[in-house]
């Protein structure tokens, strides 16, 4: 049986980059533990259009856990208290009725708030253009099959692929560090033969992008692990540095 419920949110809303913001009050009534808590908010959005009031801005797209849009810190924790699972993809029979729910945008310099629970994460975009394109022609997806990988190899690399640039990691790092981000960008590429000819150039860019966006470095806190939706492992990041040192101990091109 469907109970619904009825939840005290605690909302950060600024008006703008520069503007001071602050956690503002809303109730939110008739809320389905089937919804997600985006269409928990959706509906709140509705209620405030209703009042002539401004919606609140946050971001999503996919809504189903693969394009790293969403974005929001429940209750202290990015993507909120489900392990391995996006924001989009929690639902609000994980709330009881009568929760008092605090929602908030990632925090971090790199990542400045737009509006709101928006943030603008072109960094992200810009550490992955400093990485470069694999320049090796591979031919079709056929040709690029016929080329052997060994099965660990393949599903490590498969697996650090699955990072969706959320950015989840940098915000639940105490020093904003992007490392997991990149280093499951790094890992994807340096184990395939595809992308080992610019392992080294790839790895030194993309760090010396991160630094210039204003990125902190790790202190394996181990934090970002905890709140990957993807369960990036961290073990990721020590094969970052390996491949950071063996870049710089390497002959220039
Ligand atoms: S490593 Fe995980 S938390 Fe960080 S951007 Fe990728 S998917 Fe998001
Ligand atoms: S909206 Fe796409 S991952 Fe959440």
């Amino acid at each position: 049986m469907t109970t619904i419920m009825k939840l005290n949110l605690k909302i950060w809303r600024q008006a703008g980059p520069t503007a001071a913001g602050r956690l503002l009050d809303y109730p939110a009534e008739n809320v389905s533990p089937d919804m997600s808590f985006l269409e928990m908010l959706d509906v709140v959005n509705e209620g405030l259009l209703r009042k002539g009031q401004e919606a609140i801005a946050f971001d999503s797209d996919c809504r189903e856990g693969i394009c790293g849009m969403c974005s929001l810190v429940v209750n202290g924790t990015a993507h909120g208290p489900d392990r391995g699972t996006t924001v989009c993809q929690l639902h609000m029979r994980r709330f009881k009725d009568g929760d008092t729910i605090t929602i908030e945008p990632w925090r971090a310099k790199a990542f400045p708030i737009v509006k709101d629970l928006v943030v603008d994460r072109s960094a992200f975009d810009r550490i992955i253009t400093a990485g470069g394109y694999v320049s090796i022609n591979v031919g079709g997806a056929p040709d690029g099959n016929t080329i052997p990988i060994a099965k660990d190899v393949a599903e490590v690399a498969m697996d650090s692929a699955a990072c969706i640039g959320c950015g989840a990691c940098v915000a639940a790092c105490k020093n904003a560090s992007a490392h997991l981000f990149m280093s499951a960008k790094i890992s994807h590429l340096a184990l395939l033969p595809q992308g080992k000819l610019e392992r080294h150039r790839r790895v030194v860019a993309m760090i010396d992008q991160a630094d210039a966006e204003g990125f902190g470095s790790c202190s394996n806190e181990g934090e970002c692990e905890a709140v990957c939706p993807k369960e990036i492992p961290i073990s990721n990041i020590a094969r970052m540095t390996r491949e950071y040192m063996r870049a710089l101990m390497a002959p220039r091109d």
